[in-house]
């Protein structure tokens, strides 16, 4: 139980909910650093299977706190660093999913934007209004938006810095699943519970293969999805998986 967030597991699944609702989730240092951390101990921790990132009712986050930005200068950014401990949530193996109600703003969309999967509310609101403070993202948004959607349009939604619903990040490929907002965390957590039920080694071995698609050449991405595939023949669920299917019944895979 952090400050600034809540966190409670349920049948293998980690659930952190961001709790500054007075500020709309903005992102403080300590914010960031006890998410990354509840991040880790649920990564490390074998009872957990699959983690749900959720905020408030108005907002998941509403970008990273403009007052404590304020009056910092190029030195005091580089000597505190800030976005390393955001570079500590692409190290996480296992699934994290981000339950977005309300509005996913600057840091808060970045937020989302290192999540594996991303389930919104319909009334969602989503963008990058950096420009109009004057500066860009720094946590990787320039990079994700581009990559999600690409070059042309994320230039169109960085330069502007307006909002762009749910619909329009799930046309655009940024987003996952739209859904009614009182169903979001419903939603999230039943997409949660199923991925909770899948081999966890096949899971963390394919998260790895795919982001790595998005950097590396095919040749290189395809060398690494290779070995990944040897390395699943270690886990007692392959054994189990393929046994179950040629002695036709259903798989019971215990995560081994
Ligand atoms: N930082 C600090 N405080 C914030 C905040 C933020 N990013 N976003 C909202 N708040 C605070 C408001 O100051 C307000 O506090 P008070 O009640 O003390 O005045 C409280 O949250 C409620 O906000 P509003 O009254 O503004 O609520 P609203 O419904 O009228 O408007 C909003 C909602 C459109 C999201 C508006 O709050 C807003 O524009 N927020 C800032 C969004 C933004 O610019 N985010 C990007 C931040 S920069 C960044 O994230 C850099 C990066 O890449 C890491």
């Amino acid at each position: 139980m952090g400050k600034h967030i809540h966190a409670h597991s349920e049948d293998g699944v980690g659930v952190i909910q961001l709790n500054r609702p007075q500020v709309l989730n903005a992102l403080n240092r300590d914010m960031v650093h006890e998410i990354v951390t509840q991040l880790e101990s649920f990564d490390r921790n074998e009872s957990i299977k699959v983690i749900v990132l959720k905020g408030s009712e108005k907002a998941f986050a509403a970008g990273a706190d403009i007052e404590e930005m304020m009056d910092a200068t190029p030195l005091t950014l580089e000597l505190l660093n800030p976005f390393a401990e955001w570079d500590k949530i692409s190290l996480i193996k296992k699934p994290i999913l981000a339950a977005v109600n309300g509005f996913a703003l600057g840091g808060g969309f970045e937020l989302a934007l290192h999540c594996d999967l991303i389930i919104a509310a319909e009334d969602a609101k989503f963008g990058f209004p950096e420009v109009k403070l004057g500066v860009l993202p720094g946590a990787g948004g320039t990079q994700f938006l581009t990559k999600a959607m690409g070059v042309r349009k994320a230039l169109e939604w960085l330069w502007l810095g307006e909002s762009m619903t749910a619909r329009t990040a799930y046309e655009n490929g940024v987003i996952n699943r739209v859904v009614a907002k009182e169903l979001v965390v419903e939603e999230t957590m039943s997409l949660a519970h199923k991925l909770a039920k899948q081999p966890p080694i096949s899971l963390r071995l394919i998260k790895e293969a795919v982001h790595a698609a998005q950097d590396l050449p095919l040749q290189d991405g395809k060398n690494l999805e290779r070995k990944n595939f040897y390395l699943a023949f270690a886990s007692e669920d392959q054994k189990e998986g393929m046994r179950a299917f040629s002695e036709k019944r259903p798989a019971s895979f215990k995560g081994g």
